[in-house]
C-alpha cells in the first residue's frame, strides 16, 4: 500500500478533537461522525433506548441526532443532568418503607406527565403555529395551567411526584384513595388533551433526548425508581404518535445496578441498542479526524482524501520498531476498551509529547510511549471510578497485579482472588462486596470491568469483554492483565 508522506506544518495544527460529544458538536462533529448500524436504528426510530458504556459515543449519536432533527425542522428537547438531582429527589419524597409507595409506578407516571407538559409547552412557544388541529386546546391548557406558574424540569416532576406521595401516605379514605390514585395514573389532568396532541404531531415533529442519567448516580431507591420510571414511561410515549419519540441512554453499569430494569429486560430489550466498536470502526473514526483536521487547516486535503483509513493513520504515527508500516495502530488500539474516547486521548497525548521534541511527522513511536504511563494511569482511575457505586475500592483490587507477569493460570488466578476475599491480601473501601465474591465471581467482575482478558482456547487470542459479549469464563484456563493496564501498574513482558 502506498504511504503517505505530510507536510511538517500537519504536526503543529493535527487536532483529533475533544474527548466529549458536549463539546465535539460545536467544533465539528457532524462532519466527522461514524454512522454507524446503531445510529442507523436509532435514527429509524427502531430502537430509542442507547446503552453503551464511558466514552463509547451515547451522547455523540444524541448530539447528531438532535442537530439533524433541528435542521428537518423538528422540535428538539434536550435533558441534560441539570433537570435531575438524585441527591434531592431522596430528600424530598418519604422512602418506599413509609407506605404502600411502589415508587417505580409513580416514577413512571411523573416522567410521562412531565415529557408530555414538556412538549406540549415546547409546541405552544409564542409565535408556534397551533391554529390547526388540536392547537387552540394544548395552548389554553399550557397558558392556564402552566402559564404564571413557570416550574423548572425538575420541579415539575417532583410537584406529581408528590400528589402521588400525598395520596398514597395521606389520610385519605381507602375508597377515595384507590379513585385518587387512578386519577393520576391515568394523568388525568392532561389525558383528554392527547387527541389533540396527536393531530398537532400529524405535521409537526418533536424529539425529546435524556442523557447522561448517570451523573450524580447514587444508586438511591428514589434513583433508581427514577430511571426505570423513565424506561417505562419512555415506551408508552413512544406509542402515541410517531412524530413524538423519546430517546434514553443508560450505561451498562447502571443498568446492572437496576434490578427493575434487568428483570424486565424481555419489556425493552427489542427496543434497547448497545453502542459497539470494532478495530475497523475505530481506524475510521480517527482517519476522519485526521483527514478533517488537514483539511480545515488548509493542508493535504486531496492526498488525505483519496487515502485509505490505514495510510492516514500511518502518516501521523510511525510503527513500533520491527512491526509492519501500520503496526502503531494495533498498539495503540490493544491499549483501549474500544471506546472511541480512549483512543481520541491516547492519540492527542502521543501527539503532545511528539511536538515537544520533533518537527516532523509522522509521531515517532517514543512519543507514544512516553504518554502511555499517563494515559493507562488515568484509564485505571477512571474505570474504578465507573463501577465506584457497585465496587467500591476496584482501584485497590487492581493494584494488586502490581509488578506481576502479564498472564496467569486459572489456579493461581483463583487463589489470588481468594486471598483478596479473605483479606489476606489486603485491600481498602471494599468491604462491602469483596468479602462475598468466590473466586469466580471475582474472576468475571474483573473481566467485565476490563481488567482481565481471557483465552478460550489454548494457544488462541485474549479476549476481553469489549471483544466478546459472551464467553464461559468458567471453561477458561489462562487470562491475562489487559494491556491498557501495563504501564500504569508496572506489568512488563518477559521476554528470554
Ligand atoms: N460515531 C462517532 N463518530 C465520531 N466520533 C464519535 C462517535 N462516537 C463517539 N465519538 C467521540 O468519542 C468521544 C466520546 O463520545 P461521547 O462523549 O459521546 O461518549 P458518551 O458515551 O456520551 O460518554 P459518557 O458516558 O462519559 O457521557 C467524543 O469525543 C465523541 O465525539
Ligand atoms: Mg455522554
Amino acid at each position: 500500500m502506498a504511504k503517505l508522506i505530510l507536510s511538517p506544518k500537519i504536526l503543529n495544527v493535527l487536532d483529533f478533537g475533544t474527548p466529549s460529544a458536549e463539546r465535539d458538536i460545536s467544533r465539528g462533529l457532524e462532519k466527522y461522525f461514524v454512522e454507524s448500524a446503531a445510529y442507523q436504528r436509532l435514527r429509524s426510530g427502531a430502537k430509542t433506548i442507547l446503552m453503551g458504556n464511558r466514552g463509547a459515543g451515547k451522547s455523540a449519536i444524541f448530539k447528531v441526532l438532535a442537530k439533524r432533527e433541528r435542521a428537518a425542522g423538528s422540535h428538539v428537547i434536550e435533558l441534560s443532568p441539570e433537570d435531575y438531582s438524585y441527591e434531592l429527589l431522596s430528600s424530598t419524597l418519604a422512602a418506599e418503607s413509609a407506605g404502600s409507595w411502589v415508587k417505580q409506578g409513580a416514577y413512571a407516571a411523573a416522567w410521562k406527565y412531565l415529557i408530555y407538559i414538556l412538549v406540549m409547552k415546547e409546541l405552544a412557544k409564542k409565535g408556534m403555529r397551533l391554529t390547526k388541529g388540536g392547537g387552540r386546546e394544548i395552548h389554553r391548557y399550557i397558558r392556564d395551567h402552566h402559564g404564571a406558574r413557570q416550574l423548572g424540569t425538575l420541579a415539575l416532576l417532583v410537584s406529581y411526584l408528590k400528589r402521588l406521595e400525598a395520596v398514597k401516605l395521606g389520610p385519605i379514605e381507602a375508597g377515595l384513595r384507590t379513585h385518587e390514585l387512578d386519577r393520576l395514573y391515568k394523568l388525568e389532568e392532561i389525558h383528554d388533551l392527547l387527541p389533540s396532541l396527536c393531530r398537532v404531531l400529524d405535521d409537526q415533529r418533536v424529539v425529546i433526548f435524556v442523557d447522561e442519567l448517570d451523573r450524580g448516580w447514587d444508586s438511591s431507591e428514589d434513583a433508581k425508581a427514577f430511571v426505570s420510571g423513565l424506561f417505562q414511561a419512555c415506551v408508552s410515549i413512544n406509542g402515541l404518535h410517531p412524530n413524538m419519540r423519546v430517546y434514553v441512554s443508560l450505561r451498562q453499569e447502571l443498568y446492572d445496578d437496576i434490578p427493575a430494569l434487568y428483570e424486565d429486560a424481555q419489556k425493552h430489550r427489542d427496543l434497547m441498542e448497545k453502542i459497539s466498536w470494532t478495530e475497523e470502526s475505530l481506524l475510521e473514526l480517527i482517519a476522519k479526524r485526521i483527514r478533517y483536521s488537514a483539511r480545515e487547516k488548509g493542508f493535504e486535503a486531496d492526498a488525505l482524501e483519496r487515502a485509505e483509513d490505514r495510510v492516514c493513520w500511518s502518516a501521523v504515527f510511525a510503527p513500533p520498531p520491527g512491526t509492519s508500516w501500520d503496526g502503531s495502530f494495533a498498539y495503540m488500539v490493544d491499549r483501549t476498551l474500544y471506546r472511541p474516547r480512549e483512543l481520541i486521548q491516547f492519540c492527542s497525548e502521543a501527539l503532545e509529547q511528539a511536538r515537544e521534541r520533533t518537527t516532523r511527522l509522522p509521531v515517532p513511536h517514543s512519543a507514544i510511549e512516553r504518554s502511555e504511563y499517563g494515559y493507562s494511569a488515568e484509564r485505571a482511575k477512571d474505570i474504578a471510578a465507573e463501577y465506584r457505586s457497585q465496587y467500591p475500592g476496584l482501584l485497590s483490587v487492581f493494584e494488586v497485579f502490581r509488578g506481576r507477569p502479564p498472564a496467569f493460570g486459572r489456579d493461581e488466578l483463583e487463589l489470588l482472588c481468594l486471598e483478596l476475599a479473605c483479606g489476606d491480601i489486603p485491600t481498602r473501601g471494599t468491604a462491602s462486596w469483596l468479602a462475598s465474591c468466590d473466586p469466580d465471581d471475582l474472576i468475571e467482575i474483573l473481566w467485565r470491568a476490563g481488567l482481565l482478558a481471557a483465552q478460550p482456547a489454548p494457544g488462541g487470542r485474549f479476549l476481553g469483554s469489549h471483544q466478546v459479549q459472551h464467553l464461559n469464563l468458567g471453561a477458561v484456563r489462562r487470562f491475562r492483565v489487559h494491556e491498557m493496564f501495563h504501564a500504569s501498574l508496572g506489568i512488563a513482558e518477559r521476554t528470554g
